[in-house]
């Protein structure tokens, strides 16, 4: 991963280019990475912007064939790529680095990045995925509106980081984990995933459909379910049936 780097000055979104590209040249090797310095219409979950300001930020898209991925197991693709962009940043910042379901990345309680996978299936495989990373990295200021829910990986350390070095951290953490997906080690990808989980095991506020309700995460299953604990009986959600209350 990362080998075939693509950098970008300005671009829409690197999901958009790399599908772009996809549709039409000549087929581009797995790993291939588009990296922009300026993506001034970033994508991010459920029809979600992206911002982050020109030159200080990563924002990148990794290629991937998983063509030994069937449909069923799509979600353990997600985890993949947290458990490496979560490896990657503790292996800069000694404390409070966590992925928060599904796939967003956080400092305590705040974020630092998030992740947009894109599959393109073929029959009950998925034929290629373009895996969108965002992550704040030398960005000192925010919109108001984000002020107390984004930070950067600058504010954290208090010093710049080298946007390149953190690239390839990156790739080699997240291609690490991916061969643990094409060997099928779907135990040890749970695991890792489990253990860095945002609120695993806490009480914590939830809410859904205007209820608030407390409860604590006991799960994340291999469809990418959240089990929360409420009460002593358990409630499986999908993305974006429920929502994390005190953030
Ligand atoms: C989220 O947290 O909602 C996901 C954000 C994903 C943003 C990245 S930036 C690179 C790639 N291109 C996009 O348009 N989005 C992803």
């Amino acid at each position: 991963v990362g080998q075939n780097l693509i950098k970008l000055s300005a671009v829409d979104s690197t999901n958009n280019f790399l599908k772009m590209m996809l549709s039409k040249s000549e087929p581009l090797p797995e790993g291939t990475v588009i990296m922009a310095d300026n993506q001034y219409a970033g994508r991010g979950q459920q029809e979600n912007t992206w911002h982050a300001e020109p030159g200080l930020n990563l924002t990148i898209s990794i290629l991937l064939k998983p063509s030994f991925l069937s449909i069923n197991r799509q979600f353990m693709l997600n985890i993949a790529v947290s458990n490496g962009i979560g490896k990657a940043l503790k292996a800069l910042v000694e404390t409070g680095i966590t992925v928060k379901w599904p796939n967003d990345l956080y400092h305590y309680d705040r974020k630092i990045g998030g992740v947009l996978i894109e599959n393109s299936i073929s029959g009950s495989v998925i034929k290629s995925s373009i895996v969108g990373i965002g992550l704040n990295v030398n960005q000192k200021r925010f919109d108001p509106f984000q002020v107390k829910t984004a930070v950067s990986l600058s504010e954290i350390l208090q010093e710049d980081v080298n946007l390149l070095s953190l690239l390839s951290e990156i790739c080699g953490h997240i291609e690490a984990q991916y061969l643990k997906l094409k060997s099928n080690n779907d135990v040890s990808l749970h695991e890792d995933y489990i253990t860095s989980l945002y609120k695993f095991g806490r009480p914590a506020l939830y809410r859904q459909n205007g209820e608030t309700f407390e409860g604590k995460i006991v799960d994340v299953t291999a469809q990418g379910l959240m089990v929360i604990d409420v009460n002593g009986v358990n409630r499986a959600y999908n993305f974006k049936e429920v929502e994390f209350l005190s953030d």
